[in-house]
């Protein structure tokens, strides 16, 4: 038998939030020890060599991808988080959502110009969130280098529209569908 790949640790789960939708549940791969560490390593594959200054991680299981990317890098850690969620000052970016929109905020201190960022997520869908994100820690002056997610909805468009912008992306594994 062939050894377990990431995708393998990820769970569908039908019908959640709505009917209709397959959600890819990556519990079940951060509650596994190999699975986890296979992800963080190779989500770090993709920047083999790179100079990153920080990691930011998207809320919420960014933070925890991220957190483990930027320990295993030895840089510091960065939130990107929901409106309101922040206790200092912030800086915001609105994006789309399929019902309205939402908010992003950084805390207008977390990077310094000219810092190489790498931000992390768990799902790549239509690509808002990280573009919202990019948008973020661009605005302080930080260079994102790339963006590195364990899964891509590729039927989504978010990696066409993000490489459009010219941001390399990483991605360990694709889902058909929503
Ligand atoms: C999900 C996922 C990504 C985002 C991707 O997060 O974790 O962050 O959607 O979608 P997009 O590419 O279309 O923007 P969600 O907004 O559900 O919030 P959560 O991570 O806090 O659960
Ligand atoms: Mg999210």
């Amino acid at each position: 038998m062939n050894p377990k790949t990431v995708k393998d640790y990820i769970r569908s789960i039908h019908d959640f939030p709505h009917e209709g939708i397959i959600f890819r549940d990556v519990t079940t791969l951060f509650a596994d020890a190999r699975g986890f560490r296979m992800a963080v390593d190779q989500l770090l594959h993709g920047f083999a060599g790179a100079r990153i200054d920080k990691v930011a991680g998207l809320e919420a299981r960014g933070f925890i991808l991220g957190g483990a990317v930027a320990h295993q890098l030895s840089t510091g850690f960065v939130p990107i988080r929901k409106k309101g969620k922040l206790p200092g000052a912030v800086i915001s970016e609105a994006y789309e959502l399929e019902y309205g929109e939402a908010v992003m905020e950084i805390h207008d201190d977390a990077l310094q110009p000219g810092e190489r960022v790498l931000i992390v997520d768990d799902l790549l869908a239509t690509g808002g969130t990280a573009e919202a994100g990019i948008k973020l820690c661009t605005r302080l002056g930080a260079e994102v280098i790339g963006c590195a997610f364990v899964i891509d909805l590729p039927e989504l468009g978010g990696r066409k529209r993000l490489e459009e912008m010219g941001m390399p992306i990483h991605t360990l594994t694709q889902f058909e569908g929503l």
